[in-house]
């Protein structure tokens, strides 16, 4: 036995990734390469009169202007293949939202593409266009069939003696990956390369070759490195067929980064959400109603819907429950998942409403998430494969210090700070979807382990070395592990915090398969392999190397129910006169099943929970209402998180050991960190000032 799992390795592509030596989607410098830029429409609704190009086509160094007036026409893939579905690029002159792909100017060199897409004269039939979500609020659609119901929440809530009915808003965010989305295309004959900043390689495989009908042996996506993704990175967006449409007219390589600006109109974004709660509670706490509606916003291009009543059927036992998330569809761009989404906008609402039920019942926050804890899934009923929240609850609460709360608004006080604390929940599903892998031992005893998934900096690579060295009894610097690239076996997308879970199972099988192979090929019991034992077995019988393969897929039927918990607890200092909210701690405790990796595991927690940092307090698109357009488009306006407003953070890694998940207990911990961050925040500002905020961001003046 040789452990590796669980232990906090260094990442294995860190050295890479600090030297530069990582090489990012728009970093492959192809010979011969041409460079892409995009033009965006400025309308929000209507059709395309005309496209002058004179000027463009005349302009230093450009080679081609490329639009639906000239563009070749593609197939319209399959429905769910493009995150966009019905709105393939250059198809036709109609316009659906402000900033939607309308053409593109290939030049010799980045500068002169962009100068030749600057001097392109678009003129429009323009409609009107639908942009504020409240004019069409009488329009939303439960598009997504998300509408569950149990018992009657609508009777038991009428009569209950305490209630609690407000509504919550989420703002358009937009997720903002450090490295903006960027792709080079290369065409050889028939057969397409794409080295794309991508989190589902595979989909934008099948998705090339439907629209260009090729197979898809003859398209390859690579995606070694990508710099964040949040989700933003998982469909394949108008951009990536507008670069393989141009290198394929060029007959060169072509290059298309997309700009910050341009970043924020087609490449998703977290649509605006309006939530209702009513919670209908007995005087002890106990929830008999909870009633969670509203709408989001959506688009007629693509079929995304924010399921936002997610969580509300995960995290609380209630009889009588009623949920739905309708969309409302407008001329703007397409939202798309971004960092738990459902989850993420829906415990806002959820959590906000807890904390205002427990002043209402006069209760503790924490008693009374205990007084209503689900010991079973409330959707379904079916038992948790495991659950650790009030492990989550006791140790964060321990450590934060939160016995010492006076409850009263307003109570606490450091000089001129009022102080706030809040809590709040967080829970996330375990996903799992069907991974294939390979392992490739050489008689040198070193094994290559390879599966075609992603890198965002979640440290993949790092735990399926792990995991594959644990299992084979061999040290973790023996194994490389080969990602990012369409040749390799299928993985999944990596979204939906499924990576651990879905890729892990698969390199665990795979080395399984592997060790079992090798004892084989010597008759002994695989139990009995060292790490000696491989070489010793590969020379005796003459093999250069063993190879293993496994198609790894998820039972059909799954009676657990797989679900990630924390609990968030959180001090905010803000002066009672200019009401600038601090964060001054953050205490959290996660049970995500088997952590691989300790390092990488707290890294994906910090991230989220910054990230949630973001969103309770800065983060917001800002919308246009008359022109459909976004007007913060810069880190200059679309403030995120930086070192100064990150304080104390500290993470609890509640230990759980989960036999029924998948085998190896895995759950899953990229986006809980988040999940439950912006209503803890909202908790600790009511308590600091005696001001709800239901509308984020908690920005000053909402506090004025
Ligand atoms: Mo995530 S929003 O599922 O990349």
């Amino acid at each position: 036995m040789m452990p590796a799992i669980g232990l906090p390795l260094d990442r294995v592509d860190g050295r890479r990734k600090v030297t530069g030596d990582a090489k990012y989607a728009a970093e492959h410098n192809l010979e011969n390469v041409a460079y892409g830029a995009l033009v965006m429409s400025t309308i929000a609704a209507g059709t395309i009169k005309s496209i002058d190009d004179t000027a463009a086509k005349k302009s230093t160094g450009v080679i081609a202007v490329i639009s639906h007036l000239n563009a070749p026409k593609l197939n319209k893939p399959k429905q769910g293949t493009l995150r966009e579905n019905d709105l393939i690029p250059f198809a036709d002159g109609s316009i659906h939202y402000v900033g939607q792909r309308i053409a593109v100017v290939v030049a010799d060199t980045l500068e002169h593409a962009i100068r030749g897409a600057e001097l392109v004269k678009v003129s429009y039939n323009e409609t009107p266009a639908r942009i504020d979500i409240q004019q069409f609020r009488n329009e939303a659609v439960d598009r997504a069939k998300s509408a569950f119901s149990k018992g009657d929440a609508a009777t038991a809530f009428a009569s209950a003696p305490v209630k609690i009915d407000q509504v919550y808003r989420t703002p358009y965010e937009h997720h903002n990956p450090m490295e903006a989305h960027g792709v080079t295309a290369a065409w050889a004959g028939d057969h397409l390369t794409l080295y794309d900043s991508s989190q589902n390689i595979f989909g934008a495989q099948n998705a090339m070759a439907q629209l260009f009908a090729i197979p898809k042996e003859n398209v390859h996506v690579m995606s070694q490195f990508v710099g964040g993704a949040f989700g933003s990175k998982g469909g394949v967006w108008p951009h990536v067929i507008v670069a393989a449409v141009a290198a394929r007219e060029v007959q060169r390589p072509v290059k298309l980064v997309v700009t910050r600006k341009q970043l924020f109109f087609g490449n998703g974004h977290r649509p605006e959400t309006e939530q209702r709660v009513a919670l209908g509670a007995n005087p002890d706490g106990k929830l008999v109603a909870l009633i969670h509606e509203g709408m989001s916003q959506a688009n007629d291009v693509s079929d995304y819907a924010e399921r936002f009543v997610r969580p509300t059927l995960a995290i609380y036992a209630v009889d009588n429950m009623r949920a739905v998330n309708p969309v409302v569809s407008l001329n703007l761009p397409s939202p798309t998942y971004m960092r738990a989404p459902g989850e993420c906008p829906g415990m806002f609402a959820i959590e906000s409403a807890m904390d205002e039920l427990a002043y209402a019942v006069k209760m503790d926050p924490v008693q009374l998430r205990l007084v209503n804890y689900a010991d079973v899934n409330p959707e379904n009923g079916k038992p948790w494969s495991s659950k650790s929240l009030k492990q989550c609850y006791e140790q964060a609460g321990q450590r934060f210090g939160w016995a010492q709360r006076n409850p009263e608004p307003r109570s606490m006080r450091k000089g001129r700070d009022l102080i706030g604390w809040g809590m709040a929940s967080a829970t996330y599903p375990a996903h799992r979807a069907p991974t294939s892998a390979r392992a490739m031992m050489k008689s040198d005893g070193t094994v290559t382990v390879s599966c075609g998934t992603h890198e965002m900096g979640m440290g993949t690579a790092t735990v399926m070395s792990q995991l594959a060295a644990e299992t084979l009894g061999i040290p973790v610097e023996r194994v490389r592990f080969e990602y990012g690239d369409t040749a390799l076996p299928q993985a999944p997308i990596s979204a939906g915090s499924l990576t651990a879970a879905s890729v892990g199972t698969a390199v665990f099988e795979v080395a399984n398969a592997l060790k079992k192979k090798i004892a084989d090929v010597d008759g002994v019991d695989p139990a009995s392999i060292t790490a000696d034992s491989y070489h010793a077995i590969l020379s005796k019988h003459y093999l250069s190397e063993v190879e293993a393969r496994v198609d790894s897929k998820p039972p059909q039927e799954e009676p657990y129910a797989g679900q990630s918990h924390g609990a968030h607890f959180v001090e905010v200092a803000i002066d009672d006169e200019i009401p600038v909210v601090r964060v001054q701690r953050i205490v959290s405790a996660f049970a995500g099943g088997r952590i691989l990796n300790e390092k990488t595991a707290r890294s994906q927690y910090f991230g989220g929970i910054i990230q949630g940092l973001g969103m309770a307090l800065l983060e917001e698109t800002h919308l246009d209402k008359h022109l459909g357009t976004y007007t913060n488009v810069n880190f200059a306006e679309y403030m995120v998180p930086t070192n100064a407003d990150v304080r104390s953070i500290e993470i609890i890694l509640v230990p759980e050991e989960d036999a029924h998940v998948n085998p190896i207990g895995v759950k899953g911990i990229g986006e809980i960190g988040i999940v439950g961050v912006a209503p803890a925040i909202a908790n600790a500002v009511f308590h600091a000032t005696g001001k709800r905020v239901r509308h984020l961001p908690i920005t000053i003046e909402k506090l004025m």
